[in-house]
């Protein structure tokens, strides 16, 4: 039996922790399908979840932002956080850390990085402010530091066991999967209007809408946001101009996300067998 996690085993922007429940509801929709293509892999948290539910199935989780090598290093992530809490002594937690020790903090981040590899997003975790990320040692020493280090190690084991690890652009992916029988296609692209910072490239509105493509004859989930506007917007051409929307005959689930009601936002899964 794999280990169940309920979110990423180390930070990432954008994972699908408060879907969870339901997406595993939405799978049961598809008990004949036999292979699961996670597109838009990120964490792999849609991979893992697949694989608990359904240990027979093939899973592929897209691996396109090199999160497996941030899993296999995490034991040099886990020695360097060690250090850095050694450094910080009894500086109180979530507080500003100043001079000296941020110097000498940016000193052993600086042997790791000449050793070969540091993972700045779960360091930008550590002791960046709340949502901020650097991907590189000049864009962390720019910043201020905070407290945010975790307590304890992370532990990543048996996380993506048997599941298999592919690295390739959406649509290459997609059209080798593309007449598989049986297949089904996760779809959780970079939201428009979200900060993707710690993604590896910027995403237009026609790279945006170029996905929906991708629902046309399949089997999916989609995963979008109300801050992206996208099914509000296939909606309107649907009336308004009879273009058919991608998401006709498609289930709609929603979780309402935010820390306060100002910041509130709706994130949105569409699912539909083919
Ligand atoms: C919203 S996140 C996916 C989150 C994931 N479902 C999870 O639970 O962790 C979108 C991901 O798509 C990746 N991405 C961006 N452009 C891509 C492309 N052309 N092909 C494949 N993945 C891409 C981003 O780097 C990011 O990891």
């Amino acid at each position: 039996m794999i280990k169940n996690y309920v979110q990423s085993p180390l930070p990432f922007q954008g994972q699908k922790r408060t879907f969870l429940k339901l997406f595993r509801e939405g799978l049961k929709e598809f008990d004949k399908s036999t292979i699961f293509v996670d597109l838009f892999g990120g964490s792999g948290l849609l991979s893992h979840s697949i694989k608990q539910v359904r240990p027979d199935a093939r899973v592929i989780y897209n691996d396109y932002d090199n999160f497996s090598e941030r899993l296999r290093n995490v034991d040099k992530t886990n020695a360097l956080l060690s250090d850095i809490r050694a450094i910080l002594g009894d500086n109180e937690r979530k507080a500003l850390i100043k001079e000296p020790v941020r110097g000498k903090i940016i000193e052993r981040i600086k042997q790791a990085d000449d050793e070969g590899f540091v993972d700045y997003v779960t360091l930008s975790a550590s002791l960046l402010f709340s949502g901020k990320y650097a991907t590189n040692l000049k864009e962390m020493t720019k910043d201020t530091f905070y407290n945010r280090i975790k307590l304890n190690d992370y532990c990543v084991d048996g996380y993506l066991d048997e599941v298999e690890v592919v690295h390739y652009d959406y649509k290459v992916l997609f059209s080798i999967y593309r007449h598989f029988p049986g297949v089904v296609f996760l779809i959780d692209p970079p939201y428009l209007s979200t900060d993707c910072s710690s993604y590896k490239n910027y995403w237009k509105l026609k790279d945006y809408l170029d996905v929906l493509l991708l629902l046309k004859d399949t089997s999916y989930f989609y995963f979008t946001s109300n801050k992206s506007s996208i099914v509000e917007l296939c909606d309107w051409l649907e009336h308004n101009l009879n273009a058919p929307s991608p998401f006709f005959g498609a289930t709609k689930r929603e979780v309402v996300n935010g820390v306060n009601k100002d910041a509130r936002y709706t994130d949105i899964m569409m699912y539909k067998s083919n």
